[in-house]
């Protein structure tokens, strides 16, 4: 029943919580792969998240995905003092529109009363502009924000599914498939002990930058994610996970 479920998740988060050394783990009922309510279960449990987090001014990082723009849709308004800035974790990473982290990081703001900043940089980045684009005054200035922020919230992709979703090259995708690209985040990908396989030239949050940050939020459900979650998750980067039972439960007994 209910109670037992509850129960349940409770061994299971700890287990997790175990073995992936984090510090805090949710896990909602059901597959995301399966049922698109779960996606939206795991965005009201990752706002939860955010509102125990947060203190009154505090800038929050997040990046692109429909599991993060699922987060947004879940956001309302709320009467305490919260008044986030919402900042995208990096440049654009070849995702639609809708997906991408500018876009949710104004939505987010525009739900609960926050504030935004926007990255306005070309996706993708040669290496050339990079260098004088970190330059221009504008952009600094995000960057700054960026890089001070006290929370970071980001999903969980696999390796293939978000290297085709972005139109990767074919050399990107035969150096990911040399390397046995497992998991993507923050569009840097990971093989399956968490090494770096490749990374996609842009502004914003290097993974270096993670480990000074107090909160990392990871956001990522459905079965087929849960290798490219222990993948991603044993570099020890982010310290919390929500996800869903069908990928807790592939965590902890093999995928
Ligand atoms: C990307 C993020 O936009 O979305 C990645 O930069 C993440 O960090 C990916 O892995 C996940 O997408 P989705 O749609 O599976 O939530």
């Amino acid at each position: 029943d209910y109670v037992e479920e509850i129960n349940g998740f409770r061994v299971l988060e700890t287990e997790i919580k175990q073995t992936l050394n984090l510090d805090r783990v949710i896990i909602t009922p059901g597959d995301s792969d399966v049922q698109e309510w779960v996606k939206y279960d795991l965005g009201r449990r990752a706002v939860q998240s955010l509102h125990d987090e947060l203190t009154s001014h505090e800038t929050v990082a997040l990046t692109g995905g429909t599991t993060m723009a699922a987060v947004a849709e879940m956001m309302q308004p709320t009467s305490s003092a919260i008044r986030p800035l919402f900042v995208p974790a990096r440049g654009g990473l070849g995702e639609r529109m809708e997906n991408q982290a500018n876009t949710i990081a104004a939505e987010m703001a525009k739900r609960i009363n926050g504030d935004y900043r926007m990255l306005y940089v070309p996706d993708p980045l040669s290496e050339e502009t990079y260098h004088s684009i970190i330059r221009e005054p504008g952009v600094k200035e995000v960057l700054h924000m960026i890089k001070q922020a006290d929370v970071v919230m980001h999903g969980i992709g696999d390796a293939l599914t978000m290297a085709n979703r972005r139109k990767a090259s074919k050399d990107v995708l035969e150096e990911l498939n040399t390397g046995r690209a497992v998991s993507e985040a923050f569009g840097y990908y990971f093989d399956q002990s968490g090494q770096v396989v490749h990374k996609v030239r842009t502004v914003g949050i290097q993974l270096e930058d993670l480990s000074t940050i107090k909160t990392v939020i990871a956001v990522a459900g459905g079965k087929s994610k849960a290798k490219a979650i222990d993948s991603y998750l044993r570099q020890g980067k982010s310290n919390v996970l929500i996800t869903d039972e069908a990928a807790a439960k592939a965590l902890i007994k093999g995928f």
